[in-house]
C-alpha cells in the first residue's frame, strides 16, 4: 500500500503537460496545448492538455482525466503500476505501508531476479555489438535475417558467447550470487559444473508490460538437430510462460488503436512484421496458447486474428486457439500463411505493402476457415460430413454469448446446407456434455438432466442497462461540480407575512433537499462525491473543480473530467466554447438546478411506486393491503404534483 501522503506529493509534482509530452508532441494552443490524440487515429489534432487545470481531454474521441488517470490509460497500468510510473519519473520515494518479513523477502527475490535479468540482458547486447565473436558471429546472423539495426536495438537483441562461463563470471563479479544465477536458469549446473545457458545462442529478451526483461528466448545457430533449436528461460519467480506474450510491451498502443491482435507463433515473426510496419503483433512463443495469455490480449481488445503456419501443425494450433477464444467471449479470425511461409519469412519475401494486403484480404472468421478446411475432403460422404458439422457444433459451442450463437449457428446453416434448428440442437447438446464435464459431481450431473439448454450454468445474464435514473442523478452531480457557488433565489414569506427573496447557493439547495429527502444515490462514486461536498458544506467549505480533478480516486477524477469537460466536444477552442457554454447555462442557473432537481425526485418516485405496487401483487392481509394502497395512493398524488410542478417550470 501506497502511503496516501506520498500519492499528494505526486500529484502534486506531476505536471500533465510533461506526462503527456513524453507520449504525444504538444503545441501551445492559448492557454492550452494540442496534439494528436494517442486513443484513436486522427490527422488534426483535437486533443487538448490543460496545464493550468492539471487535465487531458480529447474532443474527438472524448477521453479525458488528470496526470494519473493518462498514465493508466496509455500504458494500460494499474492505479499503483501509474503511481510509480510517475514517482520515477519524478524521483519521488515511495513510502509504503510496511509489509510482512515473509512479504519483504520474497520482494526482494523478485527484485534481484528482476536485476539479474536486466544485468544479462545489457550485457548479451553489449557481447553482440562489442566483441569480435559478437560482431562476426550473433550480428551477422541478424543482418543476414535482413533485421535493421534499429529493430535490433528496439528489441534488445544480444548474443552470449561461445564460452562455458562467460556470463557466469561477469555475473559473480558484480556481486550476484551463484543461487540467484541459478534460479534466473540463466547458468544451469550439471555434475557439479556450471556452464552459461545460451552460451553460442543470439538472444531475444522477453519484456513485461512496463518493459521490465523477464526473460529470454534463445536461438541457436548451427544446423546441429540434436540441440533443441530454441531455449527459453525456465519458469521462476518474475517468469511464467503462460502469462507472458512476446511482444506485447512494443504491441499494446497499436493494438489498442487498430482494436486487433495479431497472433503469431515466433519470436522472429513479431520482430519481421513490426519491421514491416505491422506493430499490433505478438507471439505465444516458447508454449502453446493459454487462458491466461487471452486474457492479457483481451485488456487491450476483444478482437483477435491468428497468422498461423499452414502446415498441419499450424492448423491444429489454429484449431485449438479458435475455440478457446471463443470460449472468451471474443472474436476470432484466421490467416494461414503459404505452405513453407511463416510471417517472418513472407515479410522478407514481400513489400511491406503485400504484407498487409496478404493478411488483410486472407483473414477469415472461424467458420468460414473451419467449413472450408473440412468441407472439400467430405464431399458425398454423410459420415464425413456429421464428423464436420459435430466439429463446428462444438466451436459454436463455446461463444459464451446467446445471441453470437444463434447468428453463427445461422450463418453455417447456410454454410453446410443444414436445417438451423437441427443444428442449433446439436450446440446446445454439446454445451450440456461439456456442462456436465466441468461439474463430476454426480448428483449435479443428475440434476442436469432437466435442465433446459439456455439455463445451462456458464449461461451469461444479459447485462443491465443503466437505469433511468442514472441520468438524473449524473445531471445533481454535475450542477454540484459545474457551479455550486452560484446564488440563486427563491420567494418566501417572512415572520411579517411580506414576500421576500431569500438567496441560497446551488450546492446547499441540493445539497438540503436531497438530504431532508433522505435520497440515497443508486450510483456509488456519485454518492462518495456527493457526501465529500455535503461534508465540506458542513465545515462550510467548498470544494472546487481542482480539488476533483487531481482527486486521488481515479475512477472520482475520470468522472469530474468527464462531467465538467464532455458538453463541449464541438470545438477544440476549448477554453472559449467552455466560457460560452457555462455562460448560457448560468443565466438560466436557478430554473436548471431546480429542473434537474425535480426531474430527479420524479424518478425516485416512480420508482417507490412501482416498488409498492409489486408488493401489492404479493399475498397481505386486507389491513395491510388497505395499507398500502392508500400509500401508493399518496405517493400517486405527490407525483402529479411533482409532475405539474416541473412543466410548469420547463415552459417557463
Ligand atoms: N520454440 C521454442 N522451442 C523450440 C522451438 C520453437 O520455444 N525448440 C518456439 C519459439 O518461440 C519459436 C516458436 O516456437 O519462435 C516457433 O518455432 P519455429 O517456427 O520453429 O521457429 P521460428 O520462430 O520460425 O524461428 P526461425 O525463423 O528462426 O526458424
Ligand atoms: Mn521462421
Amino acid at each position: 500500500m501506497i502511503k496516501p501522503e506520498t500519492i499528494d506529493k505526486i500529484f502534486d509534482s506531476a505536471r500533465i503537460e510533461e506526462v503527456v509530452g513524453d507520449f504525444v508532441t504538444l503545441k501551445r494552443r492559448g492557454v492550452n496545448m494540442l496534439g494528436l490524440c494517442p486513443f484513436h487515429n486522427e490527422k488534426t489534432p483535437s486533443f487538448t492538455v490543460s496545464p493550468a487545470k492539471g487535465i487531458f481531454k480529447c474532443f474527438g474521441c472524448g477521453k479525458g482525466g488528470n496526470s494519473v488517470n493518462f498514465i493508466m490509460e496509455h500504458e494500460h497500468f494499474t492505479y499503483p503500476e501509474a503511481l510509480k510510473y510517475l514517482a520515477n519519473k519524478y524521483s519521488i520515494e515511495i513510502e509504503e505501508e510496511e509489509p510482512t518479513p515473509e512479504q519483504k523477502e520474497a520482494m526482494d527475490e523478485k527484485e534481484s531476479l528482476f536485476n539479474l535479468t536486466a544485468f544479462a540482458q545489457k550485457h548479451f547486447e553489449e557481447t553482440m555489438h562489442n566483441t569480435e565473436e559478437g560482431k562476426a558471429v550473433g550480428l551477422s546472423y541478424f543482418k543476414e535475417r535482413d533485421f535493421t539495426t534499429e529493430t535490433i536495438k528496439k528489441f534488445g537483441l544480444g548474443y552470449s558467447l561461445n564460452s562455458w562461463d562467460d556470463f557466469t563470471s561477469k555475473a559473480l563479479e558484480n556481486a550476484y550470487s551463484k543461487e540467484l544465477l541459478e534460479k534466473s536458469s540463466l547458468v544451469r549446473t550439471k555434475d557439479q559444473k556450471t556452464y552459461d545457458t545460451f552460451r553460442g545462442r543470439v538472444t531475444f529478451p522477453i519484456h513485461n508490460l512496463s518493459g521490465r526483461v523477464l526473460g529470454f528466448g534463445a536461438r541457436i545457430l548451427t544446423q546441429d538437430k540434436t540441440k533443441p533449436k530454441y531455449i527459453n528461460t525456465a519458469e521462476s519467480e518474475i517468469y511464467h510462460k503462460g502469462k507472458v506474450l512476446y511482444g506485447l510491451y512494443f504491441a499494446k498502443s497499436a493494438i489498442v488503436k487498430e482494436d486487433n491482435c495479431y497472433l503469431t507463433e515466433g519470436y522472429t515473426d513479431v520482430i519481421s512484421l513490426h519491421q514491416a510496419g505491422i506493430e499490433n503483433v505478438i507471439a505465444s512463443s516458447g508454449t502453446s496458447l493459454t487462458i491466461d495469455q487471452i486474457k492479457l490480449i483481451r485488456r487491450y481488445t476483444e478482437n483477435i486474428t491468428l497468422l498461423f503456419d499452414g502446415d498441419p501443425a499450424g492448423i491444429k494450433a489454429a484449431f485449438r486457439g479458435i475455440d478457446m477464444i471463443l470460449e472468451e467471449g471474443m472474436n476470432v479470425k484466421i490467416v494461414l500463411f503459404p505452405e513453407g511461409e511463416d510471417p517472418d519469412s513472407y515479410a522478407r519475401n514481400y513489400r511491406p505493402i503485400e504484407v498487409k494486403e496478404f493478411i488483410e484480404g486472407n483473414a477469415r472468421d472461424f467458420l468460414t476457415f473451419k467449413t472450408s478446411l473440412l468441407l472439400d475432403e467430405t464431399q458425398n460422404d454423410p459420415i464425413k460430413k456429421a464428423a464436420l458439422i459435430k466439429e463446428i457444433a462444438l466451436s459454436i459451442s463455446r461463444i459464451p454469448e446467446p445471441i453470437a450463437r444463434a447468428l453463427y449457428v445461422q450463418k453455417s446453416s447456410d454454410l453446410l446446407q443444414i436445417d438451423e434448428n437441427l443444428l442449433m440442437a446439436e450446440v446446445n447438446k454439446q454445451r450440456r456434455n461439456r456442462s456436465r464435464e466441468l461439474t463430476p459431481d454426480p448428483s449435479a450431473t443428475q440434476q442436469q438432466e432437466w435442465v433446459t439448454p439456455e439455463s445451462i450454468p456458464f449461461e451469461q445474464t444479459p447485462a443491465k442497462g443503466s437505469s433511468p435514473v442514472n441520468y438524473q442523478e449524473k445531471e445533481i452531480i454535475r450542477s454540484l461540480l459545474l457551479y455550486p457557488s452560484k446564488e440563486i433565489s427563491f420567494a418566501v414569506l417572512d415572520e411579517n407575512n411580506q414576500e421576500v427573496s431569500q438567496e441560497i447557493l446551488v450546492a446547499d439547495y441540493l445539497i438540503n433537499d436531497i438530504v431532508n429527502d433522505d435520497i440515497i444515490f443508486e450510483n456509488n462514486l456519485y454518492q462518495k462525491i456527493f457526501n465529500e461536498i455535503k461534508d465540506a458544506r458542513d465545515k462550510d467549505m467548498m470544494l472546487d473543480e481542482q480539488y476533483f480533478f487531481s482527486h486521488q480516486d481515479p475512477e472520482i477524477s475520470k468522472i469530474a473530467i468527464d462531467m465538467l469537460t464532455s458538453p463541449y466536444l464541438l470545438s477544440n477552442q476549448w477554453e472559449d466554447k467552455h466560457k460560452i457554454y457555462v455562460k448560457k447555462e448560468e443565466d438560466d442557473v436557478k430554473k436548471n438546478v431546480v429542473e434537474i432537481l425535480y426531474a430527479f425526485k420524479l424518478r425516485k418516485l416512480e420508482k417507490i411506486i412501482f416498488e409498492n405496487k409489486e408488493m401489492l401483487k404479493l399475498e397481505l392481509s386486507e389491513d395491510e393491503m388497505l395499507m398500502k394502497i392508500e400509500k401508493v395512493r399518496n405517493l400517486e398524488n405527490i407525483k402529479s404534483l411533482l409532475g405539474r410542478e416541473l412543466s410548469r417550470i420547463i415552459i417557463q
